[in-house]
Formats: structure tokens, C-alpha cells, sequence
């Protein structure tokens, strides 16, 4: 049975710097960092402002996102709670279990939004209509 996740399994973790005075250097391992192997990466740019982005859950992807540069809010949805988390350094990232509808928004001009994620992609993966979210999480498969 998969574990029902709620906004408060969603984490803000402190990822580590490493100073320079001519530049630094955020490193993120598996293990070390994050809770999963990471098998893909992506990378969120050129959001023209005022779009919003995601609108969807995942059913078994983990990912933790990064704003690598500039901000944005996340805004986060277990089908009974609401959260609304802010991005704006590239060394916190939020880490996300499966199970939670996501919203991007308030994209600062040229802001970068990274993403390390547990699984390559698939539509299948995909819950991009809320009542079918509402569904999934109400279902008892879930402990
Ligand atoms: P989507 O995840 O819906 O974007 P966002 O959550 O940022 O609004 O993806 C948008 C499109 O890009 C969709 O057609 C699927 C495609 N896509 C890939 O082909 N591979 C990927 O790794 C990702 C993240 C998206």
C-alpha cells in the first residue's frame, strides 16, 4: 500500500554552498541530499511573467525543486491542505513526495526553475485534472 502524503511530508531542505569569493558551487548527491536516486533533471526557464506552471500531481514521482535562479512560489495541494512555499535561493530546494498537486507562480523575470527528479518521464505518471486528483487521493488503496 502507498502512504497517503500530505503538504507537511513537503520539506524546504538547505542544500550545501560552497563559498568563493570569485563564485559558489551547490552540489546535490544522492543520497547525501536527496531521499531518492536521481534519474532525471530538467530545468524550467523563459517563463513569460504572469504564466503560471504545473497544474498537475504525480503519482509516484519524487522531486526536489530547486530555484537556481531568481524566485517563484509553489503553491501546494493534498486535496485537504494548501501550502504556499517560496523559492528564492539556489541553495534550499523543496522536496516534493508523490501525491501533491503543484502550482508554479510568480516567476521572477529570468528565474530558473530545477528539477531532480526519481523517475525518467511518463505521461502515465501524470494526474493533470483535479477531480481525478481528488479521486486518487480519497482512494483506500492509500494507508
Ligand atoms: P509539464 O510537466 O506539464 O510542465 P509544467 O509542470 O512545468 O507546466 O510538461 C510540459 C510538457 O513537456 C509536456 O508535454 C510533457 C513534456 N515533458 C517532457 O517531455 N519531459 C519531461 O521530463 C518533462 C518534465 C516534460
Amino acid at each position: 500500500m502507498n502512504k497517503r502524503n500530505t503538504v507537511f511530508d513537503c520539506s524546504i531542505i538547505e542544500l550545501p554552498k560552497i563559498y568563493n569569493r570569485a563564485g559558489n558551487i551547490t552540489p546535490i548527491q544522492t543520497s547525501e541530499n536527496v531521499p531518492f536516486d536521481i534519474r532525471r533533471i530538467y530545468y524550467l526557464y523563459d517563463v513569460p511573467g504572469g504564466e503560471s506552471r504545473g497544474g498537475h500531481a504525480h503519482v509516484n514521482l519524487q522531486q526536489l525543486i530547486v530555484a537556481a535562479s531568481g524566485s517563484f512560489d509553489i503553491l501546494l495541494d493534498d486535496g485537504v491542505n494548501k501550502k504556499v512555499v517560496n523559492l528564492n535561493r539556489p541553495y534550499y530546494g523543496l522536496l516534493m513526495p508523490s501525491g501533491i498537486w503543484r502550482e508554479l507562480l510568480n516567476f521572477s523575470s529570468g528565474a530558473i526553475c530545477l528539477v531532480l527528479a526519481s523517475l525518467p518521464y511518463t505521461e502515465e505518471d501524470y494526474i493533470r485534472d483535479y477531480k481525478d486528483f481528488k479521486k486518487h487521493v480519497q482512494s483506500p488503496s492509500f494507508i
